[in-house]
């Protein structure tokens, strides 16, 4: 089983950037939590991270040429205004797991629009990054 995890624009910045919508947990925290995740329950994580839209199709479409199985995405603002994202994603076919660490439900009227939404399976918002592990399972529990 192999998974893409994909983080978009500034969430590299996690831990540093306003801490009470997104946490004090640093990336590099998150990215070696989920790499320890996914020895305990055995599947290959790709982790990337890019504040460019293109890098992150390009990430998308390699995921169907390296046989990946599902893919997590967090694609940060690219969520509302990306329809090359939403584009690469129905291309590949791959089950995707969209992700957001707030609550994007309950914040501004312009982040209620989700361009991947329309492809995602599942979508998990506001569980922090809890929702990443949460998105992980769901992927390993539908290939079971
Ligand atoms: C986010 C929500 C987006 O609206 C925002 O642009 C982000 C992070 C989240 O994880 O809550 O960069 O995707």
């Amino acid at each position: 089983m192999k998974i893409y995890i994909l983080n978009g624009p500034n969430l590299n910045m996690l831990g540093i950037r306003e801490p009470d919508t997104y946490g004090r947990e640093t990336f590099k925290d998150l990215e070696e939590r989920l790499l320890q995740y996914s020895k305990e329950k055995g599947f290959d994580a790709v982790l990337f991270q890019s504040n460019h839209e293109g890098a992150l199709v390009d990430k998308i479409q390699e995921a169907y040429f390296e046989k990946a199985d599902g893919i997590v995405i967090n694609p940060g603002a690219y969520t509302h205004t990306s329809i090359a994202l939403l584009d690469a994603v129905k291309a590949v076919s791959i089950p995707t797991v969209e992700v957001h660490i707030s609550d994007v439900t309950k914040r501004e009227e312009f982040r209620q629009t989700s361009y991947i939404g329309l492809a995602a399976v599942k979508r998990i918002v506001g569980h922090g990054t809890d929702g990443y592990f949460e998105a992980i399972d769901f992927l390993l529990c539908s290939e079971e």
